[in-house]
């Protein structure tokens, strides 16, 4: 999508679209019968729902994933002709709709469209005796989308032709409870279009902003938040290093900009991460230099300290309190997407002391691949 052809009209107070929070993250994945399996033994997520060729659709099969107040939606081709298919063709397994519930789909999708907004899908209704779901879809970054899902009725099941996951075993519960937020990232060069795009159809507003730049590489990041700052993307594009960035690597492996990592909410991190660990999630390595400097950047941490390290969790702190975090490798084969844990104990910010950090425990990696 090319928003510099489109005209985006300022949001007006009374028409801002209210969204109540993320209803939904689908990824588009090689296999959604495998994806269910990675995302339930390896991060804890249940599967609820299923669709496929035995609820009627013969083009793509979707598993529903549920964990907390997240829910992932994993589809996967069941056709060569399918658009799932190319989408995975070209840019691999990774996010293809960030949905937000909101209270009327049909006037957010219009709101959203005569503001500048691409229309992908008109509002469309699904409903069985238990519910009715509308759901409008317009165009974000890439070849991303953001749906608008309106639920009436008592439907729990995703949408009303899905039918009740059949191996609904949680493995061990790691304590994930919400999107905290969802990274995007975009070319050289269209950080500010992709701003704009969001204060202008979505009404959200800026809220941090960082130049980073490690030995090697450089990004440029802005923070975009929704009003009630339930829903925050943070937004980075490549800025000249001397040599590939971490969000270069993103953009030439997913061809094109897209969303570079999840972060999901922990009430405790070090329990979660114990459990990511024992299932065999991959965690990226922090170089012993970091906890040596960690106390004279965000203060005495006692013993805590060998526990953050045991685990290779970063710390960080802003003004209002600090956080915990830790990312995952890469979580399919192209060095694209990645998850992120965090723990909030009053920050707001995403990190960014820990970016730098990151960022050079990236560049080993990258190295390691040749990429760098
Ligand atoms: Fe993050």
């Amino acid at each position: 999508m090319v928003i510099t052809e489109t005209r985006l009209t300022p949001a007006v107070e009374s028409e801002v679209i209210r969204l109540h929070g993320i209803d939904y993250v689908e990824l588009y994945v090689g296999n959604a019968y495998h994806a269910a399996h990675f995302y339930r033994t390896m991060f804890g997520f249940q599967p609820v729902a299923c669709s496929g060729l035995e609820t009627g659709d013969r083009d793509r099969a979707s598993f529903v994933m549920r964990q907390g107040n997240i829910r992932l939606v994993l589809t996967s081709a069941i056709s060569p002709e399918s658009a799932v298919a190319a989408h995975v063709s070209l840019h691999g397994d990774g996010v293809k709709d960030i949905a937000f519930r909101v209270d009327d789909a049909s006037a957010a999708f219009d709101t959203a469209v005569r503001r500048g907004a691409v229309p992908v899908l008109e509002p469309s209704v699904s409903e069985d005796g238990d519910g009715r779901v509308t759901k409008a879809t317009i165009a974000a970054c890439g070849q991303t989308v953001h749906s608008f899902v309106t639920r009436e009725g008592a439907n729990s099941l995703f949408f009303p032709h899905y039918r009740p996951a059949t191996n609904s075993r949680p493995a061990g519960a790691p304590g994930l409870t919400e999107i905290d937020h969802v990274a995007i990232s975009v070319e050289a060069g269209a950080l500010d279009r992709w701003v704009e795009f969001y204060e202008c159809v979505l009404g959200f507003h800026r809220s941090h902003e960082e130049d980073i730049s490690t030995e090697h590489s450089a990004m440029i990041s802005k923070v975009v938040q929704s009003r009630d700052g339930q829903i925050k993307f943070p937004m980075m594009e490549p800025a000249p290093g001397r040599r590939k960035s971490q969000i270069d690597e993103y953009l030439t492996f997913h061809r094109g900009p897209g969303v570079q990592h999840l972060a999901f909410l922990s009430d405790n991190i070090g329990h979660t991460a114990g459990i990511l660990r024992e299932n065999g999630v991959e965690f990226l390595s922090t170089p012993a230099a970091y906890y040596s400097m960690l106390e004279a950047r965000v203060g005495g941490l006692g013993e805590e300290l060998q526990s953050l390290q045991s685990l290779g969790l970063l710390v960080d702190r802003d003004e209002w309190g600090y956080l915990k975090q830790v990312f995952t490798r890469p979580v399919q084969s192209r060095p694209t997407l990645f998850v992120e844990i965090i723990e909030r104990v009053g920050a707001r910010g995403f990190g960014a002391g820990n970016i730098k950090a990151l960022f050079e425990a990236v560049e080993r990696e990258q190295a390691m691949r040749g990429n760098l």
